[in-house]
């Protein structure tokens, strides 16, 4: 086939493929579906009877019945033994004084912002308040309240605890809705939710049509969700005026919500917590007489990461992060002035960038041999690193101890049996510790908590739109959410919190954190407001509570472009209304829909799970050679990060199959957790791509599907463009050159780091990470033709601007062989054009 051929054939098969799938059909997921059947939506009912009166009458008397029926069975609970003691918890909750000052101030305005302590029952209250008042009143078949929280555990967590209040199985007139899994009834009245769930519901449903109560929770996170559907509600409030809005927040900064919403009333809920005592570094070097030098060589993945994170950290602040430099600012202050030469010189050598895990053991031994009884909660920086804590506790005399310590982690992806677990109280005797992401600050509330440890800092997103590079690294937090952390030891008595780091470099954090959106790529949420359809995405972002900066904005609408998912007026193409919908970054989306498409999904299902989850593959820092052998063998000359990483899941789906997969792993030093973790979203997008429409329902099995090697490159290149890289094997090295960075180079632990020669012209890769010099991660080889039919974007009868564009790549590469065929593609094209 000539290449133009070929060209055709992958536009004419992805157009056709396209819009055979029906888009709107994936958008009916069940929130939709769940209004199509009336769940929580009477206004749908009232639609289907349209002006019908008699219907209308009739829809009235059931309304009126069902809103009897769940006052009936309100007052049945509350007249209960149960009830009772249940009701006398609640109204021990500092949010119960304020009850009806609350309902009487949401009823008068239709913007309303509450904050109050953690704890005080925003959360779980508020809602409560208003769904009984509603129920009181006889109304209540006909509200429907919306509480969004930014995070799938709480909304599941939050959920059943209010249904266990209201005596209540989940799902009857309480509900939750997140990704992919829900829990709610044809009478669910009050549904906790994600915020992409709400935003997700305004794709279909721009009015909320039948809502009467949004909430959205936890607003002082400043997430990029929250954010945005802020500007949309506040569009949409004046056509909506009878739909309430309700702001919470744990912090006292309500005043910037306030302001946003034209002063809108805010009412705060004085809360009681004990007091806490803060102990930081120089403290308990003093108190427990630990020495900081024998700790700081740092934990289990050894010198390597640590290393890592240093230069990435120093990258990272040298390009952007003001908090960070005055925090080194401080640091250095500390070593020089004031301190006890004891602690001084612990503080020379503490490394600001790594927690050492030996120093939150040596505390946490200092709590479980010395202090009270009381749990700890141990705030650390994210999953793998609470994980392999865990790990290094678990092989403690102490830790290791059932009968001593009950040790639980406490994370986004974890499973909900094991959430349950950390509310739970353990034992006489036995201490419960909790290893918990930031996540544990405010939306999740474990009752029993006594004692903190602070690591200072937490995971966080961070975009340097220069640069337009993403990262993901451990930051220091902000006073406020130190704040936040220490407060947690004082709920039931007065506690102790150890932040594991010196007062001076509290003293230099911010004051809040930086909000998302100012701090994240933003293409994603360019392609949701193109399919919200509202408007210029620039006029849009503009209206935000803090707008980001043009140069985001305009790097990511280039972006969008470059891959087809936008045309050259922003508007939306049929991929880009396929991306919008898939709940994934574009790349690994764009990577979905081709897999669909090109009949190859079940080894692509591994890619993007796996470039969504992490990297399976471990590199021991001791065992660094063997670890990168038994990597090799995976990849087996084919020059592709993305193929090994396919070969090792299958490999292990096989031995899972016959015995456990364990020796499997531990042989070929995989992590089982982060495979079995790949093998659940592999579900979750199959779901998804049949929730969309975009592979058929009945398909079951993957068995059908392609594994070929060039196809799979060809999907892994259209989703990775235009992160490319050329090659050109010189005679000791390999020369890598990127069009932004110039010269590049690969991490060691990628198949292609150790080769000395790579047959192919190009590396297509899915992250670059600039430490002095920009490094590639997981890199696959292809040839010219692959990247010239599959990079940018394609679209039916886009071919003149694809190679247009493809042509300004080619030719800063100047590679003669692809220049040859991409010239003879365009006189193709052009003799084409002619004979049209
Ligand atoms: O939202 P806010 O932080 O103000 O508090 P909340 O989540 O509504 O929690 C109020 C109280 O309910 C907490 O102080 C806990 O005592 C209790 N609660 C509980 O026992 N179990 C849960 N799963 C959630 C809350
Ligand atoms: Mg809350």
């Amino acid at each position: 086939l000539l290449p133009f051929g070929l060209q055709r054939e992958v536009d004419s098969h992805l157009g056709a493929y396209l819009s055979k799938k029906s888009i709107i059909k994936g958008r009916s997921n069940s929130l939709s579906r769940s209004s199509n059947n009336g769940n929580m939506n009477n206004a749908g009912i009232y639609k289907r009877v349209g002006s019908d009166i008699q219907n209308n009458v009739a829809m009235e008397k059931i309304i009126r019945r069902k809103s009897l029926q769940l006052r009936n069975k309100q007052q049945e609970w509350l007249d209960s033994s149960e009830g009772q003691q249940m009701l006398e918890f609640r109204k021990s909750l500092p949010a119960f004084k304020e009850r009806d000052m609350l309902l009487k101030t949401i009823s008068e305005n239709q913007v309303v912002v509450v904050s109050g302590e953690t704890g005080c029952g925003k959360t779980t209250q508020l809602p409560q308040y208003i769904l009984e008042s509603e129920i009181e009143a006889a109304r209540g078949a006909a509200c429907s309240i919306i509480c969004t929280q930014p995070r799938r555990i709480s909304a599941m967590a939050v959920s059943e605890r209010v249904a266990a209040e209201r005596g209540e199985n989940l799902g009857e007139s309480v509900g939750y809705k997140v990704r992919l899994e829900g829990m709610k009834g044809r009478d669910t009245r009050l549904l906790f939710c994600t915020t992409g769930v709400l935003l997700r519901r305004l794709l279909v449903d721009r009015n909320l049509t039948g809502v009467t109560h949004v909430i959205v929770d936890e607003i002082h996170e400043r997430g990029m969700n929250e954010d945005f559907l802020l500007i949309v509600l506040r569009d949409l409030l004046p056509q909506r005026p009878d739909l309430r809005l309700i702001l919470m927040s744990a912090t006292l900064n309500a005043e910037l919500f306030s302001s946003y919403f034209g002063g809108a009333p805010t009412i705060h809920i004085p809360g009681f917590t004990y007091p806490v005592r803060a102990h930081f570094l120089e403290d308990f070097v003093e108190m427990t007489g630990y020495r900081l030098t024998q700790y700081n060589q740092i934990d289990d993945y050894g010198q390597e990461k640590t290393w890592k994170m240093q230069k990435q950290a120093q990258a990272f602040r040298k390009r952007k992060s003001h908090i960070a430099s005055s925090v080194e600012d401080a640091l250095e202050a500390a070593n020089f002035k004031g301190y006890s030469s004891r602690t001084q010189d612990s503080l020379s050598c503490w490394n600001p960038d790594s927690i050492g895990f030996n120093l939150i053991e040596h505390v946490l031994c200092h709590i479980v041999r010395r202090e009270r009884p009381g749990a700890v909660l141990v705030f650390m920086t994210g999953w793998d690193d609470i994980n392999s804590l865990k790990d290094q506790l678990q092989a403690h005399p102490i830790f290791g101890d059932p009968s001593r310590v009950l040790l639980l982690a406490c994370h986004g992806s974890m499973a909900s049996s094991e959430q349950r677990l950390i509310f739970d109280k353990p034992e006489d005797g036995v201490r419960k510790i909790v290893l918990a992401t930031n996540m544990a600050e405010t939306s999740i509330t474990i009752n029993d908590v006594v004692f903190v440890v602070d690591c200072g800092k937490a995971k966080e997103t961070s975009y340097d739109a220069l640069n337009n590079t993403p990262c993901l690294l451990p930051s220091w937090i902000s006073k406020a959410a130190a704040r936040q952390r220490r407060g947690r030891a004082g709920r039931v008595q007065p506690g102790e919190c150890y932040h594991l780091y010196p007062k001076c470099v509290y003293e230099a954090f911010s004051d809040y954190q930086l909000p998302e959106l100012l701090r994240t790529p933003l293409q994603s949420l360019c392609l949701q407001i193109k399919s919200l359809q509202l408007g210029s995405i620039s006029d849009f972002l503009s209206r935000a509570l803090q707008p980001p900066e043009p140069l985001s904005v305009q790097n990511a609408v280039e972006y969008l472009k470059v891959i087809g998912a936008l045309d050259e007026s922003e508007n939306l193409t049929i991929l880009g209304r396929h991306l919008s919908a898939l709940p994934v970054e574009p790349k690994l989306g764009k990577m979905l829909i081709y897999g669909a498409v090109f009949n190859c999904l079940d080894p692509i299902m591994t890619v993007v799970a796996g470039l969504s989850v992490r990297d399976p593959f471990l590199m021991p820092f001791d065992k660094k050679d063997l670890a990168e052998s038994a990597k090799a063998q995976f990849s087996a000359q084919d020059y592709s990060d993305h193929l090994a990483l396919i070969r090792a899941y299958d490999g292990w789906k096989a031995s899972e199959a016959q015995q456990s997969g364990y020796e499997y792993c531990w042989k070929n030093f995989l992590s089982a957790q982060t495979l079995k973790a790949i093998d659940s979203l592999r579900k979750q997008f199959s779901y998804l791509l049949k929730d969309t429409g975009l592979i058929d329902q009945r398909t079951k099995n993957c068995n059908t599907w392609s594994h070929d090697e060039h196809l799979i490159r060809a999907v892994i290149c259209a989703g990775l463009f235009p992160g490319i890289c050329s090659v050109v094997n010189k005679e000791k090295s390999i020369g890598l050159k990127t069009m932004e960075d110039g010269q590049v180079l690969l991490y060691s632990n990628s198949v292609n780091g150790a080769v000395s020669k790579i047959p192919f012209p190009w590396l297509v890769f899915n992250e670059k990470v600039k430490v002095n010099t920009v490094f590639l991660r997981d890199s696959t080889g292809i040839s010219d033709s692959v990247l010239l039919l599959f990079g940018g974007k394609i679209s039916s009868g886009g071919l003149d601007g694809h190679l247009k564009m493809l042509g300004g790549y080619l030719e800063f590469f100047m590679k003669p062989a692809i220049a040859d065929m991409y010239l003879s593609l365009k006189k193709e094209l052009e003799e084409l054009i002619q004979e049209k």
